[in-house]
């Protein structure tokens, strides 16, 4: 909750010196800012190679050397990332020299053990925290030198738990960042039409406050949220972790439909290697700071790279 205070908070701040965007477009030139002509030029590339190929293997995408020179950029790059809190009681890195790419439109999972470093990598990606060394970059901008909070209405942000407003309706929630974007009405009504689509939340529940609805029902608001200020990516930390396993279940099913829908591009923090396995277009593992492997679920069932992934993988069901 603290978290996603601070972000929109950092958001509201950032309102009041910047207009708002009018339609998706203006709001990826307002997210790329001056660069954007060529990262917007391989981002309206990738889109176009996405439709064409969609289809099981369009997200599978690695870099030989010649594909690697025409391939599209990136959604999220990791350049030989590390990370060393200041106040951590050993040396020993929770990143350490993390080089991995999300390509736009993946479903990427990551997975671990707790203390792993999937949490320090995810908000690496919106610029919550920094790396010690290396670079992260966002659409082939690096996240450093980015405009942060321009950055982070751009990128859909969804927690472990409740992150609504209680004080707030389900309504006022979802629309909090396009408000904050001073959404036109029509806009706003846009949004909400479209998130409520998205995540098949009934209208009823507009009035309601979050206190009122169960666990599952709230992580589906909480998406709603993430989803209204028509993100090109969402970071969703463990975001099902706290729901019963029906509900569970029935959340991943959606995320799957709403990934598929939205053309999203998602980051997604499970230690569940099930959970990796059945949403993931690709999944990297990560244990004590380390990269063990970044690949297809299939790959990695065909070929787990380390001890460390053959063991998380002889627990799946
Ligand atoms: N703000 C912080 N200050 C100091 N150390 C931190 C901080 N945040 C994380 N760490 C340490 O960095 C390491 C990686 O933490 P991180 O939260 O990224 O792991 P995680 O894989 O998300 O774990 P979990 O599954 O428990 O959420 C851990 O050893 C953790 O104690
Ligand atoms: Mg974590």
């Amino acid at each position: 909750m603290s978290e996603q205070i601070e972000t929109d908070q950092t958001q509201e701040h950032a309102m009041k010196a910047k207009a708002p965007s009018a339609s998706a477009a203006d709001s990826a030139q307002a997210a790329h800012g001056s660069t954007m002509g060529d990262a917007q030029a391989a981002h309206a590339n990738t889109d176009a190679a996405h439709t064409t190929d969609a289809g099981a293997g369009a997200a599978v995408q690695q870099t030989s050397t010649s594909a690697a020179q025409q391939a599209p950029v990136p959604a999220v790059r990791y350049d030989h990332v590390s990370k060393v809190y200041d106040d951590a009681e050993d040396a020993e890195p929770a990143v350490d020299d993390a080089s991995f790419s999300v390509a736009d439109h993946d479903f990427a999972m990551f997975v671990g053990s707790s203390g792993g470093g999937k949490t320090t990598l995810l908000k690496m990606a919106n610029g919550l925290i920094a790396p010690t060394s290396g670079a992260v970059y966002y659409f082939g901008e690096d996240v450093a030198h980015t405009d942060q909070v321009k950055l982070r209405r751009k990128i859909g942000y969804v927690i472990q738990g409740s992150m609504l407003f209680p004080n707030m309706t389900v309504e006022k929630n979802i629309l909090y960042v396009p408000r904050l974007r001073k959404f036109s009405k029509e806009q706003q009504a846009e949004a909400l039409e479209r998130a409520l689509a998205l995540t098949g939340i009934d209208s009823k529940y507009l009035t309601k406050y979050p206190a009122a609805l169960s666990g599952g029902q709230q992580q589906r608001v909480g998406i709603a949220r993430a989803l209204a200020g028509n993100p090109d990516v969402v970071l969703m930390d463990e975001p099902f972790s706290a729901v019963d396993e029906i509900t569970r279940r029935q959340l991943q099913t959606e995320i799957i439909d709403i990934h598929r829908k939205a053309k999203l591009t998602i980051l997604f923090v499970t230690h569940d290697i099930d959970e990796a396995l059945r949403l993931g277009t690709k999944i990297m593992v990560i244990n004590r700071g380390k990269m063990q492997q970044f690949g297809t679920p299939d790959e990695l069932l065909a070929h787990p790279a380390t001890s460390y992934v053959e063991q998380l993988l002889a627990d799946h069901d």
